[in-house]
Protein backbone atom coordinates (compact mmCIF):
# COMPACT_ATOMS: atom_id res chain seq x y z
CA UNK A 1 0.00 0.00 0.00
CA UNK A 2 2.62 2.12 0.96
CA UNK A 3 4.79 0.93 -2.00
CA UNK A 4 1.53 1.85 -4.24
CA UNK A 5 1.57 5.70 -2.62
CA UNK A 6 4.87 6.40 -3.54
CA UNK A 7 4.97 5.11 -7.18
CA UNK A 8 1.66 7.31 -7.44
CA UNK A 9 3.03 10.36 -6.12
CA UNK A 10 6.31 9.56 -7.86
CA UNK A 11 3.95 9.99 -11.24
CA UNK A 12 2.40 13.06 -10.48
CA UNK A 13 5.63 14.64 -9.67
CA UNK A 14 7.32 13.66 -13.04
CA UNK A 15 4.01 15.06 -14.77
CA UNK A 16 4.80 18.30 -15.99
CA UNK A 17 2.66 20.78 -15.28
CA UNK A 18 -0.30 22.02 -17.42
CA UNK A 19 0.16 25.74 -18.17
CA UNK A 20 -0.98 26.11 -21.41
CA UNK A 21 -4.53 25.04 -20.52
CA UNK A 22 -5.98 21.41 -22.04
CA UNK A 23 -6.53 20.44 -24.69
CA UNK A 24 -9.94 21.22 -24.57
CA UNK A 25 -8.84 25.12 -25.08
CA UNK A 26 -7.10 23.84 -28.68
CA UNK A 27 -7.51 26.38 -30.94
CA UNK A 28 -9.23 28.89 -28.81
CA UNK A 29 -5.99 30.49 -27.52
CA UNK A 30 -3.23 32.28 -29.47
CA UNK A 31 -0.46 34.09 -27.86
CA UNK A 32 0.58 37.95 -28.83
CA UNK A 33 3.10 40.41 -27.12
CA UNK A 34 2.84 44.28 -28.03
CA UNK A 35 6.50 45.20 -29.29
CA UNK A 36 8.46 47.49 -27.48
CA UNK A 37 8.35 50.82 -30.19
CA UNK A 38 4.82 50.30 -29.71
CA UNK A 39 4.87 50.22 -26.09
CA UNK A 40 7.36 52.69 -25.49
CA UNK A 41 5.50 55.40 -27.86
CA UNK A 42 1.87 54.96 -25.37
CA UNK A 43 0.12 52.56 -28.02
CA UNK A 44 -0.85 49.68 -25.61
CA UNK A 45 -3.87 50.74 -24.49
CA UNK A 46 -5.34 51.45 -27.78
CA UNK A 47 -4.12 47.86 -29.32
CA UNK A 48 -5.67 46.07 -25.65
CA UNK A 49 -8.53 47.62 -26.81
CA UNK A 50 -8.66 46.71 -29.84
CA UNK A 51 -8.33 43.49 -29.37
CA UNK A 52 -10.66 43.66 -26.77
CA UNK A 53 -13.07 44.99 -29.30
CA UNK A 54 -12.53 42.21 -31.56
CA UNK A 55 -13.60 39.82 -28.94
CA UNK A 56 -10.94 38.48 -27.51
CA UNK A 57 -10.84 37.54 -23.52
CA UNK A 58 -7.39 38.37 -22.07
CA UNK A 59 -6.42 34.92 -20.27
CA UNK A 60 -2.64 36.07 -18.85
CA UNK A 61 -0.76 39.32 -19.42
CA UNK A 62 2.57 40.96 -18.07
CA UNK A 63 5.04 43.83 -18.38
CA UNK A 64 8.44 42.45 -19.04
CA UNK A 65 11.95 43.34 -20.44
CA UNK A 66 13.45 40.73 -21.96
CA UNK A 67 17.41 40.41 -21.89
CA UNK A 68 19.02 39.78 -25.61
CA UNK A 69 19.79 36.21 -24.93
CA UNK A 70 15.88 35.53 -23.59
CA UNK A 71 14.93 37.17 -26.90
CA UNK A 72 16.23 34.79 -29.23
CA UNK A 73 15.65 31.40 -27.13
CA UNK A 74 12.15 33.18 -28.04
CA UNK A 75 12.92 33.66 -31.89
CA UNK A 76 15.03 30.67 -31.74
CA UNK A 77 13.28 29.01 -34.80
CA UNK A 78 14.71 32.67 -37.02
CA UNK A 79 18.46 32.32 -35.64
CA UNK A 80 20.88 32.21 -38.73
CA UNK A 81 18.44 34.01 -40.89
CA UNK A 82 19.55 38.05 -42.02
CA UNK A 83 16.95 39.18 -39.78
CA UNK A 84 17.72 37.37 -36.49
CA UNK A 85 19.99 39.93 -34.86
CA UNK A 86 18.38 43.23 -35.37
CA UNK A 87 15.17 41.32 -34.09
CA UNK A 88 16.65 39.77 -31.38
CA UNK A 89 18.27 43.40 -30.45
CA UNK A 90 15.09 45.50 -31.05
CA UNK A 91 12.63 43.34 -28.84
CA UNK A 92 15.29 43.47 -25.89
CA UNK A 93 15.13 47.48 -26.39
CA UNK A 94 12.94 48.01 -24.03
CA UNK A 95 9.65 46.65 -21.91
CA UNK A 96 6.79 44.78 -23.87
CA UNK A 97 3.62 43.59 -23.19
CA UNK A 98 3.15 39.48 -23.46
CA UNK A 99 -0.29 38.17 -23.48
CA UNK A 100 -2.29 34.52 -24.21
CA UNK A 101 -6.03 35.58 -25.39
CA UNK A 102 -9.37 33.64 -25.81
CA UNK A 103 -11.43 33.66 -28.93
CA UNK A 104 -12.89 30.38 -31.00
CA UNK A 105 -10.08 29.68 -34.41
CA UNK A 106 -7.89 32.43 -31.74
CA UNK A 107 -4.38 32.10 -34.40
CA UNK A 108 -6.17 32.96 -38.01
CA UNK A 109 -8.77 35.33 -36.36
CA UNK A 110 -5.97 37.07 -34.67
CA UNK A 111 -3.63 37.11 -37.44
CA UNK A 112 -6.62 38.93 -39.65
CA UNK A 113 -6.67 41.44 -36.57
CA UNK A 114 -3.06 42.25 -36.92
CA UNK A 115 -2.26 42.09 -40.33
CA UNK A 116 0.52 41.15 -42.86
CA UNK A 117 3.96 41.28 -41.12
CA UNK A 118 5.42 43.75 -42.82
CA UNK A 119 2.84 46.98 -41.66
CA UNK A 120 3.74 48.41 -45.83
CA UNK A 121 1.53 45.83 -46.62
CA UNK A 122 -0.91 45.23 -43.69
CA UNK A 123 -4.61 45.88 -44.71
CA UNK A 124 -6.11 49.45 -43.77
CA UNK A 125 -7.30 49.22 -39.95
CA UNK A 126 -5.04 46.53 -39.17
CA UNK A 127 -3.10 46.77 -35.94
CA UNK A 128 0.39 47.03 -37.52
CA UNK A 129 -1.24 49.15 -40.51
CA UNK A 130 -2.14 51.58 -37.74
CA UNK A 131 0.95 51.17 -35.48
CA UNK A 132 3.65 49.08 -37.18
CA UNK A 133 6.69 50.96 -38.35
CA UNK A 134 8.80 48.96 -40.31
CA UNK A 135 9.24 44.74 -40.67
CA UNK A 136 11.13 44.66 -37.21
CA UNK A 137 8.72 47.38 -35.90
CA UNK A 138 5.59 45.79 -36.57
CA UNK A 139 3.96 46.54 -33.18
CA UNK A 140 3.06 42.86 -32.26
CA UNK A 141 3.34 39.56 -32.59
CA UNK A 142 1.12 36.83 -33.35
CA UNK A 143 1.76 32.91 -32.91
CA UNK A 144 1.48 31.44 -36.69
CA UNK A 145 0.00 27.84 -35.57
CA UNK A 146 -1.80 26.49 -32.49
CA UNK A 147 1.58 24.38 -31.33
CA UNK A 148 3.10 27.88 -31.37
CA UNK A 149 0.71 29.46 -29.39
CA UNK A 150 1.40 26.83 -26.82
CA UNK A 151 5.05 26.37 -27.22
CA UNK A 152 4.92 31.05 -27.17
CA UNK A 153 2.34 30.97 -24.16
CA UNK A 154 4.48 28.58 -21.81
CA UNK A 155 7.45 30.13 -22.47
CA UNK A 156 5.90 33.25 -20.66
CA UNK A 157 3.38 32.60 -18.32
CA UNK A 158 3.28 29.32 -15.73
CA UNK A 159 0.23 27.59 -14.54
CA UNK A 160 -0.50 30.19 -11.68
CA UNK A 161 -0.06 33.02 -13.77
CA UNK A 162 -2.78 31.61 -16.90
CA UNK A 163 -6.17 31.81 -15.32
P1 LIG B 1 6.84 38.43 -35.58
O1 LIG B 1 5.39 38.15 -35.76
O2 LIG B 1 7.29 38.90 -34.24
O3 LIG B 1 7.68 37.11 -35.95
C1 LIG B 1 9.01 37.15 -36.39
C2 LIG B 1 9.49 38.55 -36.65
O4 LIG B 1 10.64 38.71 -37.43
C3 LIG B 1 8.41 39.27 -37.44
O5 LIG B 1 7.30 39.51 -36.65
C4 LIG B 1 9.17 40.52 -37.89
O6 LIG B 1 9.12 41.56 -36.93
C5 LIG B 1 10.62 40.05 -37.94
N1 LIG B 1 11.15 40.12 -39.31
C6 LIG B 1 12.13 40.94 -39.70
N2 LIG B 1 12.40 40.74 -40.99
C7 LIG B 1 11.59 39.77 -41.44
C8 LIG B 1 11.41 39.15 -42.71
N3 LIG B 1 12.11 39.48 -43.76
N4 LIG B 1 10.46 38.19 -42.79
C9 LIG B 1 9.72 37.83 -41.69
N5 LIG B 1 9.87 38.41 -40.47
C10 LIG B 1 10.79 39.37 -40.34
Amino acid sequence: MKGQKYIFLKIVLLLPPPNFKDVTMTGKLTFTMIKPSAVAAGHAGDILAMIEKAGFRLVAMKLIHLSRHQAGLFYAEHNGKSFYEDLTRFMSSGPIIAAIIAKDDAVAEFRKLIGATDPAKAEKGTVRNLYGKSITENAVHGSDADATAEREGNFFFSSIENV
